[in-house]
């Protein structure tokens, strides 16, 4: 891998560990798993998020930018690690939100408190953001400034290749293993797919998609899968992989059975599971354990600020 020329900012604790559980929410169909504990990635509130954030900020230092124009919206971890990480780099950050301000977000909050500018674009649609950023960049570049444009998520070839590296670690810690991880942009599968790529592990990879269709991510995380395998010089195959649908009532909390896993996860394991992302993945993989060869290992992705969002709206009188 050609991992060594490219720019980065160390900022996570790597690797993370591989803890091996017994019972992760007294259900048959989460006994015995093995979690990739990504939820422990050692930077501000961690997450996967870290890996795909230390090479997203060493290519805009690399080119010089002065100012990171991020597409996230209120509840991104992505974009709040991303406005901690500038601000310690001397980057100026302006975060561009769907919807309408709202409070509530922990992320959000974060972001500001990181000195982020944030705007919202009054729509929800939320590719109203990346096409704000764009339209944001390009006055700032008629003004004579340099901004880094960065979509949901940091899903770009560059960004992939925190989880190309995360594959390579994997197979340094299992040899064999079904794993299962939540999928919002797609970003983190496709580098963790030519990470594997590069190895030539047996190691078979099922994406729960929390946000988009099935069909719709499966296209997007082909692509960036073979970009990002493109641009560290891997030739080897893709693993077996596929994403299923992990969505329940759409993007967001506030599935009831998904609220309901996750209780029984902190009761159990004291396993934090966010709802947008891992208590809708384990929800999947709860139902389906049978159907997955071989063992089974559940990659944490962290989400620490959106289950403490929800905690605090559960507490409330
Ligand atoms: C906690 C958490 N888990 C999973 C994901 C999904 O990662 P990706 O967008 O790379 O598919 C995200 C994305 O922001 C996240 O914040």
């Amino acid at each position: 891998m050609a991992l060594v020329n490219l720019p980065r900012v160390p900022l996570g604790i790597f690797p993370t560990p591989v803890h091996p559980v017994a019972d992760l929410a007294g259900t048959p169909g989460l006994r015995d798993v093995l979690v990739k504990r990504d939820d422990l990635t050692g930077f501000s509130w961690g997450g996967n998020k870290v890996r795909t954030l230390e090479y997203v900020l060493g290519d805009a230092l690399a080119v010089r930018a002065d100012t990171i124009v991020v597409a996230g919206g209120p509840t991104s971890n992505f974009a709040a690690l991303l406005a901690v990480a500038a601000a310690g780099q001397g980057i100026a950050v302006v975060q561009v939100c769907y919807g309408n301000e709202r409070g509530g977000a922990a992320a959000l909050a974060l972001s500001k408190r990181a000195g982020a500018c944030v705007e919202f674009t009054g729509s929800a649609d939320r590719s109203s953001m990346d096409e704000r950023a764009a339209e944001l960049a390009s006055a700032m570049r008629a003004d004579g400034r340099r901004p880094y444009v960065v979509p949901r998520g940091g899903a770009t070839p560059v960004g992939a290749c925190g989880f190309a590296v995360a594959g390579v670690e994997l197979v340094s810690q299992v040899t064999e293993a079904t794993v299962v991880i939540p999928v919002g942009s797609g970003g983190s599968i496709a580098g963790l797919l030519a990470g594997l790529a590069a190895t030539g592990s047996g190691i078979d990879v099922v994406g729960v998609s929390v946000s988009r269709p099935v069909e719709e991510i499966e296209t997007q995380v082909a692509t960036r899968a073979t970009e990002c395998a493109r641009l560290l010089g891997i030739t080897g195959t893709l693993p077996r992989w596929r994403v299923v649908d992990g969505r329940g009532p759409g993007y967001g909390g506030g599935w009831p059975e998904a609220d309901a896993l996750a209780g029984a996860l902190l009761e159990h394991s004291g396993f934090v599971a966010d709802p947008v992302y891992n208590a809708k993945a384990l929800l999947w993989l709860n139902g389906h354990r049978d159907e997955l060869p071989g063992p089974v290992l559940y990659w944490s992705t962290g989400g620490a600020l959106a289950a403490a969002d929800e905690l605090t709206t559960e507490a409330k009188p």
